[in-house]
């Protein structure tokens, strides 16, 4: 049987051609069809009042928003960067793009995401960052996170690629470090293709990253006619995407929550059917997280299983998948990366997590996937 269900597929909520193309006729009549035109700026400021963020600056990934990040963290050659092995290789590589060391602890089977128990003892004097990454739009514990960066004066770089309209204890996730980076690639729950935003959470941040993200230069001031003209003042790239994709972006953001809610009505469904089953070891929210139903995930109990389980979904016609391969393990990650004691749950939760379905308009065929799988898993 081929699959007729995939792991994800794009939601189109309608409006993205008719912005795109009033981007494009909006060329022909004066306005900025490259980065900071209408749309762009609208995008900023949808996600800056619905957030609460001192300032968003769209990017082109979050590959991107986590490179300026890194730049605006001022990481230099031998400063050491706390974060998961499990996690996008992005997280560390914009690190290790400046000449940071990404230092790996551990994390947590209950979430996947890092044990922030073990954070502490993680940290040397040459520690300047922590990047909590929220896996499956799943909040780290950002009270203690934020509390040792207190503590040991460190910068908390917020890896929310998966985690827009998530909260934590009613705090929208990346708006609680100094600064969070977010993803709009087309496996994301808001979409624009490719395409990121980092949200600038410290005023005294916001006028380089300006300039980080406009190659260096003050562009965005001239543009605003803050100065008479632009010059290069800093190192910096081009980050910045072009107004058609920020018009896509916005058709996308503008139906957000519709987006978020029906994510979490497949979520719901899954649990429901899952749950009582113990087919799975299955992630435990607690009640300071309210996800955004980026992915269900669950924990085949014997690894060697696993591959057995995704071949009978796809059987099935169902798209079932793993996911990160830890980070500590591969060729980059041995060669410019530290670990900080043992990584036993993150091999542990690599090797038997799987991935269902989820996409906006999933929870149609939840139950049948629900089912499925828990047939298979009974039959392993
Ligand atoms: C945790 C995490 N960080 C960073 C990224 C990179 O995002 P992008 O593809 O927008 O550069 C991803 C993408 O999947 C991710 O899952």
């Amino acid at each position: 049987m081929s699959i007729d269900i995939f792991l994800n597929k794009v939601f189109i909520t309608g409006d993205e051609a008719t912005y795109i193309a009033k981007a494009i006729a909006g060329s022909q009549n004066g306005e900025m069809i490259s980065g900071d035109g209408s749309f762009t700026h609208r995008a900023s400021e949808y996600l800056e009042k619905k957030f609460h963020v001192d300032q968003v600056l769209l990017t082109h990934s979050c590959t991107a928003a986590l490179e300026m990040a890194a730049i605006l963290a001022d990481i230099q050659p031998g400063d050491e960067v706390i974060m998961p092995s499990y996690t996008f290789v992005s997280s560390a590589n914009a690190f290790v793009l400046r000449g940071g060391v990404p230092v790996f602890v551990d994390i947590r089977l209950d979430t996947m995401n890092m044990d922030e128990k073990l954070i502490e003892a993680a940290i040397t004097d040459k520690t300047k960052a922590i990047v909590p990454v929220h896996y499956a739009g799943v909040a780290c514990e950002m009270d203690r996170i934020m509390e040792l960066a207190e503590k040991y004066n460190l910068i908390v770089i917020e890896d929310a690629a998966q985690a827009i309209f998530s909260n934590y204890k009613g705090r929208p996730l990346g708006t609680i470090g100094h600064l969070g980076c977010f993803s709009f690639h087309e496996t994301k729950n808001i979409v624009s293709g490719e395409g990121g935003a980092l949200f600038i959470n410290r005023p005294e941040m916001t006028a380089r990253a300006e300039i980080i993200r406009e190659k260096g230069t003050d562009r965005k001031a001239f543009l605003e006619g803050r100065v008479d003209k632009y010059t290069w003042r800093d190192i910096g790239s081009s980050y910045l995407p072009s107004d058609m994709l920020a018009a896509f972006l916005l058709a996308q953001l503008e139906h957000g929550e519709e987006i978020t809610e029906r994510r979490m009505k497949a979520w719901n469904i899954y649990d429901e059917i899952l749950r009582p089953t113990g087919l799975l070891q299955l992630p435990e929210y607690g009640n300071s997280n309210q996800p955004n139903g980026h992915m269900y995930f669950g924990l085949v109990h014997d690894a060697s299983k696993r591959r057995a389980f995704i071949n009978g979904m796809a059987e099935q016609g169902i798209q079932a998948l793993s996911h990160f391969v830890p980070l500590h393990t591969s060729p980059a990650g041995e060669k410019f990366c530290r670990i900080s004691g043992s990584m036993d749950n993150t091999v542990s939760g690599a090797t038997r997590l799987v991935r269902l379905p989820m996409y906006c308009g999933v929870e149609e065929h939840a139950t049948r996937i629900a089912n499925t799988a828990k047939e298979v898993l009974s039959g392993l």
